[in-house]
């Protein structure tokens, strides 16, 4: 689970949001929806460790996330956190099979074989991912969220270069983890998307709609 309390973000004088509740348990899955800057990035970005919040907590599980010192931010990305993001974060010059291994958990072999089927890209471990195309690259990075298996996912615009089959496999895949007790957050501009979620929060507005 976890829980968003009174969050403000400011850049300078700008204040996107202030005063911000929110709580997403485990097991369910939150779009987070919101015109085209509205903070849907930033909020993510703050629950990621990515960016500091302006005032108020994170809490995941008992944890409050903006008083983690840089070991246990460390410790929270490596072990509990599967971020999706906008640009993919690939390591371009490396093959599919090399970006799925970096994500590997100490002691885990998952199976690239069963998980590259999954996404639509069975026999392709061994190309570049500079080789592929965006959608192809936005189906490795989900690839490798299943071999990290996070309880804690974060995805932004996941469906983003997709089409509809394969935005709907990326939304069967985030749904199948928060089935296992994930706890999953995207943002989406996305209708159908949205529509697959338990709940939508419109980050603009700062309540469920
Ligand atoms: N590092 C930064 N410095 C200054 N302003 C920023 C920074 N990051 C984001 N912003 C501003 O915060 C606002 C919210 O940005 P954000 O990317 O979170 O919006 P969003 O809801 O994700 O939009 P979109 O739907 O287009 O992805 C924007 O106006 C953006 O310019
Ligand atoms: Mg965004």
């Amino acid at each position: 689970m976890i829980t968003v309390k009174n969050l403000t973000k400011s850049f300078g004088p700008r204040t996107l949001w202030r005063g911000l509740d929110l709580t997403v348990p485990a097991g369910r899955m939150l779009a987070l929806v919101g015109a085209s800057g509205s903070g849907k990035t930033t909020l993510l970005n703050c629950m990621g460790l990515l960016e500091r919040p302006s005032g108020g907590q994170i809490l995941y599980e008992d944890t409050d996330l903006t008083r983690l010192g840089p070991g246990g931010r460390r410790r929270f990305r490596r072990d509990r956190l599967g971020y999706l993001f906008q640009d993919y974060a690939l390591i371009e010059n490396a093959t599919v099979h090399a970006n799925l291994d970096v994500a590997r958990r100490r002691g885990t072999r998952p199976d690239h074989t069963r998980i590259l089927e999954r996404v639509g890209l069975a026999g392709r471990e061994r190309e570049k991912v500079h080789h592929l195309s965006g959608g192809e690259q936005q189906r490795v990075a989900l690839a490798r969220l299943m071999v990290k298996q996070p309880s804690l996912v974060l995805a932004d615009e996941p469906t983003g270069a997709l089409d509809s089959d394969n935005g709907a496999m990326v939304v069967d895949v985030l749904r199948q983890m928060s089935r296992q007790g994930c706890t999953v957050v995207i943002a989406t501009h996305d209708d159908d998307v949205r529509d697959a979620c338990d709940a939508a929060f419109d980050v603009h507005r700062q309540r469920e709609v």
